[in-house]
This record gives structure tokens, sequence and C-alpha cells, in this order.
């Protein structure tokens, strides 16, 4: 099993050092642009594989799409991250033209592979890379919702006091500061709602700080995130090599369902061997319908920047 994950930034670098660290593939190939930097990034990482005990084989390229051929799962995290008070949408333009070649190179030597995209505007990036690979729509697969959805049982945890391993909670819609959708009405604790623990007042406030949750840390950290984002990209990468058909909230390419079509958006998908294998109807409320379609419509405004 051979995974490649392109950009080894932060979160490149650090979604691969949990796919070698959880044994996932015989082989990592990491890809970046600039000269020497994943090969630098890979060699620090395989200096750790016997202090932690992996076997897994972690190499790295500059731009030598022969190096990445034959693989299953691909990783795109090419591209510009956030600046403090920088949305994620004003990286389009840039990222667009990266992530477009990337998925191009990548395809011509991994023809079978999946393709899971991180890069920013994730939703548009990942519309994008599906219109211009044409592969069947469950191979390709954006990562948002698995981040915050940890963002948002973080923050309940938080506010409860309590494990958030013991809590489901989903945000669907866009990977967006102000399109995602923390769906608090739908969060349980131990299958109990946990609007019985917490008042309306503090649900409001955990679902904006789940909102902002990736503003803050830019915030604290002058770019953006990479332990969240790069461990949340190794869990779909997991769910896909072990086909563990875990459902995790992503963005796929929607023909109807949640009311969408023609876009890709966030939505709880089944992952496993497939890619993403269905779409879970969580049956929203009419406010929550309305605040997908709000969603929707920001998405695809984004998406139509790209055509301008
Ligand atoms: P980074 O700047 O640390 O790493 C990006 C890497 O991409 C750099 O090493 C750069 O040299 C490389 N790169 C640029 N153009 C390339 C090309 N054409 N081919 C190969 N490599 C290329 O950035 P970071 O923090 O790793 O973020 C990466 C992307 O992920 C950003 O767009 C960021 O906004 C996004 N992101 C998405 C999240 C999500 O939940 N979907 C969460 C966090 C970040």
């Amino acid at each position: 099993m051979k995974i490649t994950v392109v950009g080894a930034g932060a979160v490149g670098a650090t979604c691969a050092d949990n796919i070698a660290r959880k044994e996932l593939a015989s082989e990592v190939v990491l890809l970046d642009i600039k000269e020497g930097f994943a090969e630098g990034k890979a060699m620090d990482m395989m200096q750790t594989a016997m202090l932690l005990g992996f076997d897994t084989k972690i190499t790295g390229t500059t731009n030598d799409y022969s190096k990445t051929a034959g693989s299953e799962v691909v990783v795109i995290t090419s591209g510009l991250p956030r600046k403090p008070g920088m949305t994620r949408e004003e990286l389009i333009g840039i990222n667009a033209g990266i992530v477009k070649g990337v998925a191009e190179n990548i395809l011509k030597h991994s023809p079978n592979a999946i393709f899971v995209i991180i890069s920013n505007p994730m939703d548009t990036m990942t519309y994008l890379a599906f219109k211009a690979l044409g592969l069947p729509k469950n191979r390709v697969i954006g990562m948002g919702g698995a981040l915050d959805s940890s963002r948002f049982k973080y923050f309940l945890g938080q506010a409860m006091n309590c494990s958030s391993n013991e809590l489901h909670a989903t945000v669907i819609g866009g990977h967006g500061d102000t399109t995602m959708i923390p769906l608090t009405r739908l969060a349980t604790y131990n299958g109990v709602p946990v609007s019985k623990f917490l008042d309306a007042e503090t649900l409001k406030k955990v679902a904006a700080d789940t909102m902002v949750g990736g503003a803050t840390l830019t915030g604290l950290l002058g770019t953006s995130a990479w332990y969240a984002p790069g461990a949340a990209g190794a869990a779909m990468v997991e769910a896909i090599v072990r086909d563990e058909k875990r459902v995790f909230a992503s963005s796929v390419f929607l023909e109807g369902e949640y009311g969408q079509s023609d876009i890709c958006m966030g939505v709880p998908v089944v992952v496993g061997k497939n890619g993403w294998e269905k779409i879970i109807d969580f049956e929203l409320n009419e406010e929550e319908k309305a605040a997908f379609a709000k969603s929707a419509d920001a998405v695809r405004a984004m998406n139509n920047v790209l055509s301008d």
C-alpha cells in the first residue's frame, strides 16, 4: 500500500506523520514544489521510526510525480494557508491553479487513486478537482467536516466537562467561518441530547466558537492550524485503507441530496475502501435546511469565481 501526500508543509507533514505512526501503508511519499523540502521532512520523520517503532517507509520528492506512481490514496494539501485576518475564500485564485495542476499530475501516475482534498477553500477545491479529474464521484472527497466536527466536540466537551470521545456531534455545510453548520440539535452525549446538559445560550456559544475555531487558531499561531487538520486527514485515510465504514462529514459531490446539486459540500458520509460510499440523511428540520441552502449559496458563489 502506497499513499502520497502532496504539500510537505504544516498540514501535509503532520498528516504523513500520523499515517506513518499508524502504519496505514508500507510507503508514504511526500511531494512538494520547494526544492529539498519534502526530502528533508521525510528524512526527519524517518529518524523517528526507531523511537516510535513504526515500519512505514517515508520518502520525499521535489515535484517528481513518477515517485508517486501506484498510490492508492492521495492527500492534497498543497497551496497557501491563511494568514491572520484572511478568510479561506481569499486563497481561491492561487490555490485553484496549484490544486488542479497537482491533481492532474497525480492521476497520470496513479489512475486508481482515491483523492482526499484539504487545500482551501476546500469545498471549491474539491469541486474543481472532481471536475478536472473526471473520476467517479466517490473517489474525490474533501476534508473539512472531520476537523470542524472534532472542534465542535472539543468545545462541547469543554462546556460539559466531559470526554469529547463520549460525544456525537457533526458539522455540515461549507467549510467556512460563516458557512459551516454545527448541528447542536442532533449532538448527543451517550445518546442523550446535549441540550439536556447545556442551556441554549451556552450551546450557541459552543457553535459560535466552533465556527471561528480555525480563525482563533490562525490569530494565535500567525498561520493556520496543522495538528488537528493533519490528524483529521489521516483519520480519513485510515477509514479508507482499513475499510472502516466510519461516518465523517465530508465535502462530496451532491446530486440532489440535502436539496443541492452540482456542488461539493459537507454532509455525513460513510468512508471505506471505495472512498465515500454513501450519504447519510440526517433529516434536518426547516431551520437547518434553510441554513444548508444558505451555505450552499455561499459555496456556489465561490465556485463561480473559478469560471469568471
Ligand atoms: P504550508 O504553507 O505549510 O504548506 C503548503 C505546502 O504546499 C508548501 O510546502 C508549499 O511549498 C507546497 N506547495 C505549493 N504549491 C505546490 C505545488 N504546485 N506542488 C507541490 N507543493 C506545493 O500550508 P499548510 O498550513 O500546510 O496548509 C496547506 C493548505 O491546507 C492550505 O490551503 C490551508 O488553507 C489548507 N488547510 C485546510 C484545512 C481543512 O480543514 N480543509 C485545515 C488547515 C489548512
